[in-house]
């Protein structure tokens, strides 16, 4: 095991124990993520020892006993992306095989999640793939975080549980003490949750109808029309996803055109394809807020980007989950 953190977070005694005691492994997709889980809960974390063949085969080696315990796998499926599939995938396998009682894949980044159901004909659905391999490969529930849809959520045929950063998200943004704050919503696909984001800043939504005119091509986006209140005011933008950075930089400029006094884009996912953060830095953009669910190295920090962390939301939904109690507590 390495380390032995001090916990943040309490656990209730006898119930604890239902599912056999909690431990933590940490794939390598977020090994910062899966440290900082690790210091919220006080679990240290199982060092899954991952190496790689000379042919660029993975194999793992998880380092302690894992029989009758309550196993929670710590890997977004970030970039890259099949690697971390793959590593997932091998390491679901060897819990089950090592008579794990119960495995949870936390998975707060889910790749794939855009290509969620055929826009075209013959194209695959991938995530729904991703999501029975995960299960196929052995998680007996699925621990995600804002999902490009919410409907993914049923392509796994396991329990789930769909968490949330936008409660994070506002914290921030309402400590920024912004005068007169819209929500903007940059697509129809986030329109619900731009509306429950504009609930939590008690802001009224202003709403964007984008498209891409060359679907084929992943930079390419136009600003259609915008519907709301944008005039002088401090408009965040709501995603879940920054990939190019195409989408929210032609929305920051189509506010600041329409006299948007400040754009702020606040996202869960910093996918930050290469060259995204030169765009978002060349941009009209006064702050990029994301969370920790996929790893910004230091080169991409610093303005326009801040990182919050959604490791105690993460540590939380653990221990609840473990302790079979209520998740959805969590954001009542
Ligand atoms: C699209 O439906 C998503 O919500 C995001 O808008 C999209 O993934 C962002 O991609 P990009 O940063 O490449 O425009």
């Amino acid at each position: 095991m390495i380390g032995r953190p001090l916990p943040t977070i309490e656990f209730a005694d006898e119930a604890s124990l239902a599912w056999g005691e909690l431990r933590l492994v940490a794939g390598s997709s977020n090994l910062e993520l899966a440290r900082l889980i690790s210091e919220e809960t006080g679990v240290p974390l199982t060092d899954p020892r991952v190496r790689r063949f000379p042919d660029g085969e993975i194999d793992v080696k998880i380092q302690d006993s894992m029989r009758g315990h309550d196993v929670f796998v710590i890997q977004p499926t970030c970039h890259p992306v099949n690697d971390s599939l793959m590593e997932l995938f091998i390491l679901l396998d060897a819990l089950r095989r090592a008579s794990a009682r119960r495995i949870t894949a936390v998975i707060p980044y889910f790749g794939y999640a855009r290509k969620e159901r055929k826009s075209q004909p013959r194209e695959p659905i991938s995530a729904k793939l991703m999501a029975n391999f995960i299960t196929l490969a052995g998680a007996d529930r699925v621990l995600l975080m804002d999902l490009h849809a919410d409907a993914i959520e049923g392509f796994f045929d396991v329990p789930t549980d769909h968490l949330t950063a936008q409660k994070i998200l506002a914290a921030y943004i309402r400590e920024r003490q912004l005068a007169n704050c819209s929500v903007v919503a940059p697509d129809a696909g986030v329109a619900k949750r731009a509306e429950h984001m504009a609930r939590l800043l008690n802001a009224p939504l202003v709403f964007v109808y984008k498209r891409r005119p060359e679907p084929e091509d992943d930079e390419s986006v136009e600003i259609l029309d915008m519907a709301g209140d944008v005039e002088s005011r401090d408009c965040v933008v709501l995603e879940d996803i920054i990939s190019t950075g195409g989408t929210v930089v032609e929305v920051a400029r189509a506010l600041k055109d329409h006299g948007a006094r400040h754009v702020i884009i606040a996202c869960t996912h910093p996918v930050l394809a290469p060259g995204a953060v030169e765009r978002l830095r060349e941009a009209p953009v006064d702050e990029v807020v994301v969370t920790n669910s996929i790893p910004v190295p230091p080169e991409k920090r610093g303005p326009p980007i801040t990182v919050l962390s959604v490791a105690p939301l993460l540590a939380e939904a653990i221990v609840r989950v473990h302790e079979n109690r209520s998740v959805s507590e969590l954001f009542r």
